[in-house]
Parts: C-alpha cells; structure tokens; sequence
C-alpha cells in the first residue's frame, strides 16, 4: 500500500487547496478595472495559440494537482467560454479527477453554453454582474454589452442545474454604489448569492486609486439600511467572501474585502495562466514556467515533485503588505491569471 502524502504546506503553514486554471487570456469585454481599453487595444498581443496549453496538457497538470489533494478546480480567463470547446474541457477534466469543477465567466456566452456545460460536468458557476442598469453596466463593460443577455445567461445556468449560482460585482466610487440594494432585491429567494467585491490594485493598467474603492463597511451599511443581516460562518477554510444571511431566510450576500480585510492568512489558492507558468499570489510579477517542463516531456513525478517544492517555498502575502508597499510594482493582469 502506498503512503498517503499530505497536502504541500508553504512557509506561512497554509496548505495547497484549490487550482485555478486560466484558459485563455481574452475576453470580450473591456471592464474598466480590468481590461482597459486604453491598454487592451487593437494593437494588444495576446497570447498566440502556441503558446497556450492545449486540453491534453491543462488535464494533465490538473491530475498533478490533484494528487496534490486539489479539492476544487476552476476555470476562469479572461472570458473562458471564448475558448474553443470549453465543454469538451470540462468533460475532460471531470472524467479525469472528479473533483469539484466550478467556472468564473462575463455571462455572455452562459445563454447558448450552460446545458453543453452541465452536461459534460461541471459543478458551479460564478458571474460577474456589476449592475442591473443597463447604461451601467455597458458602461462598466466598455463595449456596450446589454445586462439582459447576461441575465439570459443566468436564467440559462439555472434552468441547466447549475445552481446555486454565486453573482460577483465589483464596486467602484462613483460608478455602481447605487447597484448593491437593487442586485440583492434581485436575486433574493433564487437561492443564488450575491458578492460585493472592493476593486483591488491587480495589474498595472487600471489606474487604481485607493478613493475608487468603496469598502466592505460601506457596503455593509446600505445593505444594512434596507435589509437585517445575520453573520454566517465562512463555508470552508479559505473562503474568500465573508458571508451573512438576510434575516427572513430570503438568501445570502457575501463581501469580498481584500483592500480592507485582507484574507492572505488563509489562501490556498494556485493559479495556472493559460501559458502554463505557476503563480502563487494573484500579485505576483512572475509565474513558474510548469509548460517548459512539460513540453521537454517531465514525466508526472517529475512534475509533483517540482510543484511540491514551489507551494513549499511559497511566501506571498501581498494584500496583507499592500500599505506598507510605495507605489505600484510590476505584475501581472487580472485578465492573464483569472481573478
Ligand atoms: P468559490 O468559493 O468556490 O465560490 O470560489 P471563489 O470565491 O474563490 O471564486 P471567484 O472566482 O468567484 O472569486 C471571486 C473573486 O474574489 C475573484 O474574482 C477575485 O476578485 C477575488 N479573489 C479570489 N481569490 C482571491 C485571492 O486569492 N486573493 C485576492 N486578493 N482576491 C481573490
Ligand atoms: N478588482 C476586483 N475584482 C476584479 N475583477 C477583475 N478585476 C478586478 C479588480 N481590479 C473580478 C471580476 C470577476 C473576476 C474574474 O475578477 O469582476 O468577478
Ligand atoms: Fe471584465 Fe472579466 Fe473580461 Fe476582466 S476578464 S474584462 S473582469 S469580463
Ligand atoms: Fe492569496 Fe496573494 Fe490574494 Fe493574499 S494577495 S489572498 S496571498 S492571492
């Protein structure tokens, strides 16, 4: 019998838990805070095809992750579903680890894609939905993408059995405060969880301003100024949001505070680019080259051994160190490595 070999711990004591695997690194949207257009323009390169890991290769570092005692795997992008045959994807890796499988998307896509990805396995899915006002939300996408096909989307995801769905908006001063009350109103009674998320300084393009970021206090204040809340413990160890639940039973919000409540203490999260390089905090100015080895034809111990020692060695804590840190250093895009 072989021996059970634990989950690699890094140097701040905190396990390997969750890989989040960027297939590719274009959307089409321009949010604001993420993709702005001034950076991402026509003349943007993205990642040429070559250099993308194909199906074959993602399924096999995410059976190394798994081994790794992975519990959870989620796709994000850019806008995942622009990749080819995500389904197919899907498919593959459900078959392959068997592991809870989740998506993060724009929506955009969910209306004609969620019964081909429920059906080839996958779990969960998370949507960004910034608004419900129409003008604010092509405004914050940048390419005039109407709210209702995203909602369409939704109803999609649902009707597919995708449910619960987890909606994240991001808050930005000045451009969707006004969008918290209503979201909430919304969603209340379908069994779906709204997230607040503070815009957080990932990248180098968004032209972050601490002032832009509405904090999780506030948040909590309007929605307290329509609706009792009660405190919910987190579901798991690790969970980004912190969670309460509407005191009438009608559902459950959560906030994502990483500019005023950072949660580094406990993140068990890698993430894989669509390049195949390792990053080990969303922060990060360099990634490890995992495709190189894989290419060169590494064989799977080759690979989990080289993997174990960089979650080893891994000491990231950046939204902890945020204040203390002048200016804004080299990193990557949110785009790149999928939130
Ligand atoms: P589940 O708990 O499985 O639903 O997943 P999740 O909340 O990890 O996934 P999701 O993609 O919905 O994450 C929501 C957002 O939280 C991301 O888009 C990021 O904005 C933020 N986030 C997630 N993980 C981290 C992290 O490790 N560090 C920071 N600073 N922000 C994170
Ligand atoms: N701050 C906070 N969240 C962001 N996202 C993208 N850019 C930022 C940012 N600067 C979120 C999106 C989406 C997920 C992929 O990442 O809203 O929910
Ligand atoms: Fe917006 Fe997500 Fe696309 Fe970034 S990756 S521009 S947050 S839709
Ligand atoms: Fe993890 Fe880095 Fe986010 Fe901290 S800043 S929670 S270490 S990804």
């Amino acid at each position: 019998m072989s021996a059970v070999v634990p989950n690699p711990t890094d140097r701040l004591g905190r396990p390997f838990a969750d890989l989040r695997i960027s297939v590719t690194d274009r959307c089409n949207f321009r949010c604001t805070y993420c993709m702005p257009r001034e950076a991402f323009g026509a003349s943007y390169r993205f990642l040429p095809r070559s250099e993308i890991l194909t199906f074959e290769e993602i399924e096999r570092v995410a059976g190394i992750f798994a081994r790794l005692g992975a519990r959870k795997l989620r796709l994000t992008g850019g806008e995942p579903l622009l990749r080819h045959d995500l389904p197919g994807l899907v498919r593959r890796l459900a078959t392959a680890t068997r592991l809870d499988l989740a998506l993060t998307t724009n929506g955009s896509l969910l209306a004609e894609q969620a019964a081909a990805l429920a059906g080839a396995g996958l779990g969960r899915v998370s949507v960004s939905l910034d608004s419900l006002d129409d003008e604010v939300f092509r405004r914050m996408n940048d390419v005039r993408f109407p709210v209702a096909r995203v909602l369409a989307g939704i109803r999609a995801a649902e009707e597919a059995g995708l449910a619960p769905i987890k909606l994240n908006a991001v808050i930005r001063r000045g451009l969707n405060e006004d969008a918290i009350v209503p979201l909430v109103e919304r969603f209340r009674g379908t069994g779906h969880v709204v997230r607040f998320i503070e815009y957080m300084d990932v990248g180098a393009t968004n032209r972050w301003r601490l002032d832009d970021v509405v904090p999780a206090r506030e948040i909590l204040e309007r929605l307290r100024a329509r609706f009792e809340l009660e405190p919910l413990d987190p579901g798991y160890r690790g969970e980004v949001a912190r969670r309460w639940r509407l005191a009438d039973g009608s559902g459950e919000i959560g906030i994502i505070a990483s500019v005023t409540a950072p949660f580094c203490g406990d993140c068990t999260r890698a993430r894989l680019s669509a390049d195949g390089h390792l990053y080990t905090c969303l922060f990060a100015a360099a990634g490890y080259d995992l495709r190189a080895p894989l290419r060169a034809g590494a064989d799977d111990a080759e690979l989990e051994a080289l993997v174990r020692s960089l979650w080893a060695g891994r000491e990231d804590r950046y939204s902890e160190l945020r204040a203390g840190i002048g200016g804004r250093p080299a990193r990557i895009e949110m785009s790149y490595i999928g939130g």
